[in-house]
Order: structure tokens, then sequence, then C-alpha cells
């Protein structure tokens, strides 16, 4: 089985290199499951209905989220409908949503878990480390895909050490940068730091860079801007065998640099 993970849709441009790519992707690859982060896909923060919808139709079986998770409200009003959305476990309890979901595809049972780091974020989530302790105790999937949605690479591989061997993937996201550190773990998870950003080539984590570098020099708070660039699509491709070891991982980078 071959399950491609998408790294942070940021806006127009990285639905639209979905859109261009992904069909291209599953014929090339030969791929059973897409799972995308999706929480910058709307105009840079947050997804509304249309997109989660137009994600839907493209084949995407479950999109997960992360810190800016309820940037667009509108997401209150659809998401006890949105039934391939997993929202971060360990988010304040107040808030809705669901940080789990198992879904079946070709006779697996394919889980997905969105956890949100602590270390350099805004405080608010629970620890990591023990959510993702309750959400092994049920836990009876096949195949098991955390989303770590951390700053920190240090967080992330920690968790990714303390996982091995209990689930099959964790693969970062949040800094949209991609980390050249993919591998299978000694007991059998694959891992990477961060997937990357799929959205903006020219920009900085998908900002205008000139917005960004004004507020960098100057403490200026520029407001928040998506940069109007060419667009790069980031992805890791999991491939697993029929006893659901994983097997192989490997980085799919597209852009100006990168061709397809
Ligand atoms: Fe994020």
């Amino acid at each position: 089985m071959k399950i491609l993970f998408i790294g942070d849709v940021f806006a127009s441009i990285g639905r639209e290199m979905i859109d261009i790519y992904l069909p291209k992707l599953k014929q090339k690859y030969n791929i059973d499951v897409v799972i995308a982060n999706v929480e910058n896909a709307t105009h840079g923060k947050g997804l509304n209905k249309r997109h989660y919808e137009e994600f839907v139709f493209q084949g995407i079986s479950l999109m997960t989220m992360g810190n800016h998770t309820f940037a667009k409200k509108e997401l209150f009003d659809y998401i006890d409908e949105a039934d391939r959305l997993v929202v971060p476990y360990n988010q304040p309890q107040a808030l809705p949503g669901v940080g789990s979901r198992e879904m079946t595809i070709q006779g697996k049972r394919i889980r997905v878990t969105n956890l949100l780091g602590i270390t350099f974020m805004d405080g608010k989530a629970q620890n990591p480390f023990e959510a993702i302790d309750d959400v092994l105790k049920e836990d009876t999937s096949d195949i098991h895909i955390v989303d770590f949605h951390a700053e920190a690479t240090s967080e992330k591989i920690a968790l990714g050490y303390y996982l091995d061997g209990q689930v099959s993937a964790v693969l970062g996201t949040h800094t949209h940068v991609t980390t050249a550190d993919e591998k299978i773990l000694p007991k059998g998870t694959a891992y990477q730091s961060d997937v990357g950003m799929t959205g903006p080539y020219e920009s900085v984590i998908g900002c205008d860079k000139d917005a960004i570098i004004k507020r960098m020099k100057m403490g200026i708070m520029t407001p928040f801007q998506v940069a109007e660039s060419v667009g790069q699509l980031r992805a890791t491709l999991l491939t697993f065998d029929e006893k659901n070891k994983c097997t192989d991982i490997q980085r799919i980078c597209i852009d100006p640099d990168h061709h397809f």
C-alpha cells in the first residue's frame, strides 16, 4: 500500500498545485491513500467549507489541521459533518472536532492522528506525549499515521522515538520547510521532522517576503499577506508491505528547481 502525505497546503497556489499534480502523482506512484495537512489552505490561514469540499472531490481521504484550525470561523458551522477532517487531538477540550480518525481503505484500517507541539507554540495545547498515549489505548488500526504539527525539531524527533514501534509513521508539519531526515526508526516507524509546504515558492513560509523582511528588520507589524509566486509541492510517500510494515519513505519535491 502506498500512502501520500501532502505537506501544509497554503492558499490558492497550494490548492492549484494539488489540482495539477495530484492526479499525475497518483498515476506515477500508484498511490492508494492521500492525506494532507490543510490548516492554511484558505487564504493562508484556516479552511473554509468550499475548499474542504474541493479536497474531498480531489480524493484526499483524510485532512489534518494545526494551530490555525479555527482561523476561519465558518469551520464551527460545518465541522460536525466534515467526516474527513482531523483536528489536533490535544487542542483545548472545549473546541469541537475529532482528533484521531480511522477509515477503511482497500480492506486496511488507516488511522490518522493530529497532534500539536508545545515547544515554541502558543501554549494552549495539552502535552502531546500524554495525549497520544490516550489514542494508543483504543487503537486497533492496521496503519497509524501521526501528523505532529510542531515548531521544534527536537520535540518532533523525541516524539518520533517515543512512538517508534507503536505507530506506522510520525510526520512533522507546521514549519513549512522540508527536512532531509526521512528515515525508518529502529522499531519500524517512518519518521520525518517536516514534510514542508505546498504553496508559494518564493516566500517566507508562504507569506510575502518583503513584508516579512520589513517586519523582522524594523519591528513593524505589517499585515499578513500571501506571497504571489509560482508554486511548489511538498509531500512524503510511504510504502507499506502486506504485513503493514513501512518499507520505504520518500520525499517528493516539485518546484521550478525540482521538475516533476
Ligand atoms: Fe501551523
